[in-house]
């Protein structure tokens, strides 16, 4: 269990850099999950004392318990490199072996340390929070998942923590308007777990302790972090939003609406998810004394530039190059593109299509929420010319010049390529090669420049589609933080952080219920 998904007070309210908010979220993940383990392991004692007592034994940690109150006839967990786990019963103990016939038919010989008991009495469809099991160790929670998980029940609490386990198909039953209904102020823990809940009480204790909040969703890629973000940030909408008396879009039509935008130019598809986010996104809504939205601000980070000239079989590039690439037969002519096939950024992988999804739609649908989030269609077309720009300059090849050491365009191709990328560009063509094949070196008294090698121009080519890509992306964002407008007067904020980068599990057992998502809320 690695994934961990937090709601803290946040006392400061802005001000919060890039490593400020990485160093903080990293620090708090530790800091809860420290929490968090402490919390659960006092709770379990609690439960385990009790039930000791009343079975007149010693009072011990579960872990600590198992084996010395292992004897034949009890009920264990056994670990199984195919399974994960096997359950089953416990038919003789020869000091620290234990022979164990598993339910599924296995007899298997184990160390005591690698045996864990287990609650005979478990209910069938488990338990909607953790720390009412009998026993808090890793089969104990897995089993408890798995129950919930058969039966649609993919959230549990885990105390203050919600664990989300991603269901791989909508459920919308459980999102819809009147659940947001039933969850409004009802006390957390009365209903059952969902992240409606947990935006709630982030909600409520705002508005009832004057106390601007965060909810941290963290998980391995994959794990539902996105989509939960989505459900908390409705929920968040629908408490604090008002109908616009305008024509002109409410500020939470136009956070939920940056999605889309921001998923365009920030996900792509990898190994673990077809919308993988490649970059940290930090919302921050702001509320007004009544506890209405009056502004929101969204903070990204850690864009993963490399994938923009670097993708490996079967992952993608960006979403946006492909919709670019099945756009309308206009917007194909006037950015000179064609099949995705042709262009070395997205040929370097034999991924081009998504199931179940159409470029072309999506093209369009992200240019409607572009018109929503306030982009001018001036602004669209500039976009798209940018990124339009960065295919052609990916085709541009090298090959040695006439002098030592240098380099030039390898032939027509590249060099139609490098003329449609300083067109789209609109920058100077001769400019823009003197970029790529020399290299300008200031010192103090002169500037000297120096020509490149092939392999050295490709360099500065890749180089050049990074950084440019990158400077998009934040410009988009800065765009969308404008239109949405901050609300500066505003001292209460519910900040929402869908962090990335916790994607290695050392041991991650079992793949049917893989990749949990937790929650967190400290009293
Ligand atoms: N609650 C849910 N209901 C339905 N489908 C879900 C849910 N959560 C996740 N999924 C499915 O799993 C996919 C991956 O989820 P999501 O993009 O939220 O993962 P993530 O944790 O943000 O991963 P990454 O770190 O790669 O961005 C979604 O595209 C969706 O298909
Ligand atoms: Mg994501």
């Amino acid at each position: 269990m690695s994934d961990v998904v937090i709601r803290l007070r946040c006392a400061k309210r802005r001000g919060l850099n890039t490593s400020y908010i990485i160093w903080l979220f990293s620090f708090l993940q530790r800091l809860f999950s420290y929490l968090g383990n402490k919390e659960i392991h006092s709770a379990r004692l609690e439960r385990n004392e009790r039930e000791e007592r009343a079975r007149g034994k010693s009072l011990e940690c579960e872990r600590c318990a198992a084996p010395s109150s292992i004897i034949v006839g009890s009920h264990v967990w056994v670990e199984d490199p195919d399974e994960a786990w096997l359950d089953g019963e416990v038919t003789e103990v020869k000091g620290d072996d234990i022979k164990i016939n598993t339910t599924s038919g296995k007899t298997i010989v184990a160390k005591s340390a690698n045996v864990y008991p287990k609650d005979p009495e478990f209910p069938s469809c488990g338990v909607d929070d953790m720390t009412k099991l009998a026993y808090l160790h890793e089969p104990g929670v897995l089993q408890n998942l798995r129950c919930r998980y058969d039966i649609n029940e993919i959230y549990t609490y885990t105390g203050n923590i919600l664990i989300a386990v991603n269901p791989f198909r909508r459920l919308p039953h459980l999102y819809s308007n009147h659940m947001m209904e039933q969850y409004k102020g009802a006390a957390f823990g009365e209903l059952s777990p969902h992240p409606f809940a947990v935006a709630d009480a982030a909600y409520r204790n705002m508005i009832n302790e004057k106390i601007s909040q965060a909810i941290l969703v963290s998980g391995e890629s994959g794990a539902g972090k996105t989509e939960s973000t989505k459900s908390l940030m409705r929920y968040l909408a629908y408490m604090g939003g008002k109908a616009s008396k305008t024509e002109e879009r409410s500020v939470e039509q136009k956070v939920l609406e940056s999605n889309p935008v921001l998923e365009a130019f920030g996900n792509a598809k990898t190994v673990r998810n077809n919308n993988s986010s490649r970059f940290g996104k930090f919302v921050e809504i702001q509320f007004d004394k009544k506890g209405q939205i009056s502004g929101a601000a969204i903070r990204t980070y850690l864009l993963e530039r490399s994938r923009v000239c670097q993708v490996s079989d079967p992952e993608r590039n960006y979403h946006c190059f492909y919709m670019l690439c099945a756009a309308p037969a206009e917007d194909i002519e006037k950015y000179k593109l064609g099949n995705p096939r042709t262009f070395h950024y997205l040929k370097q992988s034999n991924c081009y299509d998504l199931d179940g999804v159409d470029e072309y739609k999506e093209y369009l649908a992200t240019k409607r929420a572009m018109d929503v989030v306030g982009i001018s269609q001036e602004e669209q077309d500039a976009i798209f010319r940018v990124v339009a720009a960065i295919l052609h300059l990916g085709n541009v090849e090298f090959v040695k010049g006439k002098e030592i050491d240098s380099s030039q365009p390898k032939d027509d191709k590249s060099r139609f390529h490098l003329k449609t990328a300083a067109e789209l560009f609109k920058c100077n063509l001769k400019a823009l090669e003197d970029s790529l094949v020399k290299r300008v070196m200031v010192t103090r008294d002169e500037s000297i420049t120096k020509s490149l090698d092939p392999d050295t121009a490709a360099l500065s080519r890749d180089a050049l589609a990074k950084i440019v890509y990158s400077k998009l992306f934040d410009w988009l964002v800065d765009k969308i933080n404008v239109s949405i407008g901050q609300d500066t007067a505003s001292e209460l904020l519910i900040g929402v952080l869908d962090i990335y980068g916790f994607e290695s599990f050392k041991t991650n057992r079992n793949s049917n219920i893989s990749r949990p998502n937790l929650l967190k809320i400290p009293y």
